[in-house]
């Protein structure tokens, strides 16, 4: 059912929240079972649909799978089928995250191109890059990739990007590759150091977990485990976010302040006071928005992509000029456009991926799109900064990684309502 959220803004922000468990460290982990013969158990599981794909494809393979209380439980001893159904790649770009996993444990897999999506073209050269260099070989038929080895081997990859799906993949796939494998210039983004952690515990043998050249020797045996995620730090920047934006006093527990690095450099840089310690990160903003002069993306440990489009939101209350430069999607500035619409002042140059957001005094409540998880609830921080009623339709985009989003938002005092799709036609 396609539904939007209600938002009546203007309203300071108080209160305590501990936020859900990482998406993006739970979903590489869920694909990881697959290589253990025997059964995986993950807590603190976010209820969300990017999960439910994930469990879906999962029983696919031949998986038992059951969640309950944010605990997921994975049998995978018996795995009777190779291939990543359409349907769920379609709905879950995450699924190629099978793809090393299931040619680790079975010299086969089966997948379709992912294709383009909202915030850009995303490819997975890397992937099937990488995975060659262990000994894979790819064919296409159609859409269809259909990947096969003898036995995958370890061997050096350097990526000349350090991807996040594309390092977690060739991890994953060399956990029982012959000999060593050594991935340079991988990624090292917290949620990779959670997938070493957890394989490691399954009985891998991964070091330099956390820098971004992995040494994986491979074993031929892994044990059954229990794991428990991370809570998630894209969330825990949001609703920090939404208290820059709202004005008023916030504190998120459940991800440490490390991982939270930049976000909070940059929330400090626009004025706001924090205090963090451990897991428990507290802000107040008392005094006007300032604005940044600069602020780049870039892999971990610089400023996450995924906190860009709700760091514009921000900037679009502050005063002043300030500049983002987008460097890794290209098309994470469409939400720039619906911003525009609640009377943002933001000028794109696409040429050079930046943006130039000129401070204004208000937003003004209307009907945008939730084009995307993270441009979605960037939107919504709009809302609670405008005047008058905003309503961000598509919001599926949204609710596919934080189901709870609008509840979590209003146990801080906030008034925001999920509604149905029909009632604004
Ligand atoms: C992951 C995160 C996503 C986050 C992103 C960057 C998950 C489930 N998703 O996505 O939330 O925004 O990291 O931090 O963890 N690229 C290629 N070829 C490839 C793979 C990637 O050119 O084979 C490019 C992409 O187009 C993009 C850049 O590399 O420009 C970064 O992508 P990548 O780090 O792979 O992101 P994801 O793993 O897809």
């Amino acid at each position: 059912m396609l539904s939007f959220f209600k938002i009546n803004g203007k309203v300071p922000m108080h209160g305590e929240i501990k936020v859900q468990g990482s998406k993006n460290a739970v979903l590489p982990m869920m694909a990881a079972s697959v290589l253990n013969k025997g059964i995986t158990v993950i807590k603190n599981v976010p209820m969300i649909l990017d999960v439910f794909c994930m469990i879906h494809i999962l029983e696919d393979l031949g998986c038992k799978v059951t969640l309950e209380n944010e605990i997921v439980v994975i049998d995978s001893s018996v795995i009777t089928n190779t291939e990543i159904s359409e349907k769920w790649v379609g709905q879950m770009r995450s699924s190629i995250m099978l793809l090393g996993p299931l040619l680790s444990r079975c010299n086969e897999a089966k997948t379709y191109f992912p294709g383009g999506c909202s915030i850009g073209e995303r490819p997975i050269d890397l992937h099937l890059k990488a995975l060659e260099q262990l000994g894979a070989s790819f064919k296409e038929e159609g859409n269809q990739i259909i990947g096969r080895t003898k036995k995958l081997k370890g061997s050096t990859i350097c990526f000349a990007f350090p991807s996040v799906g594309a390092t977690e993949n060739a991890i994953m796939a060399a956990v029982y590759a012959e000999g060593t494998t050594i991935i340079q210039n991988g990624a090292r983004e917290p949620e990779i150091v959670q997938l070493c952690l957890f394989l490691n515990e399954m009985g891998a043998n991964i070091s330099g977990i956390g820098s971004s050249t992995i040494v994986i020797e491979g074993v031929t045996k892994l044990r059954d485990v229990q794991f428990t995620n991370c809570g998630d730090r894209i969330v825990a920047a949001t609703l920090l976010s939404a208290a820059a934006i709202c004005g008023g006093d916030v504190l998120v527990e459940g991800v440490e302040k490390e991982d939270l690095l930049y976000c909070l450099d940059a929330l400090e840089s626009v004025g706001c006071e924090i205090k963090s310690e451990k897991d428990k990160t507290y802000l107040l903003r008392r005094y006007p928005l300032k604005s940044i002069n600069r602020l780049v993306t870039s892999p971990y440990p610089g400023f996450p992509t995924d906190c860009q489009s709700q760091m514009m939101a921000v900037l679009s209350l502050a005063n002043g000029v300030s500049t983002i430069e987008e460097t890794i999607f290209e098309g994470r500035f469409n939400t720039a456009n619906e911003l525009k619409k609640m009377g943002a002042d933001i000028i794109i140059d696409e040429e050079k991926n930046t943006a130039t957001i000129l401070g204004v005094k208000r937003l003004r409540g209307t009907t945008v799109k939730a084009l995307d998880l993270r441009g979605g609830a960037a939107l919504v921080l709009a809302g609670l900064g405008a005047g008058g009623v905003t309503c961000v339709t598509d919001c599926h985009n949204i609710l596919r990684g934080d189901t709870h989003f609008a509840e979590d938002i209003r146990s801080l005092g906030m008034d925001i309502v999920l509604c149905e799709e029909e009632r604004i036609k």
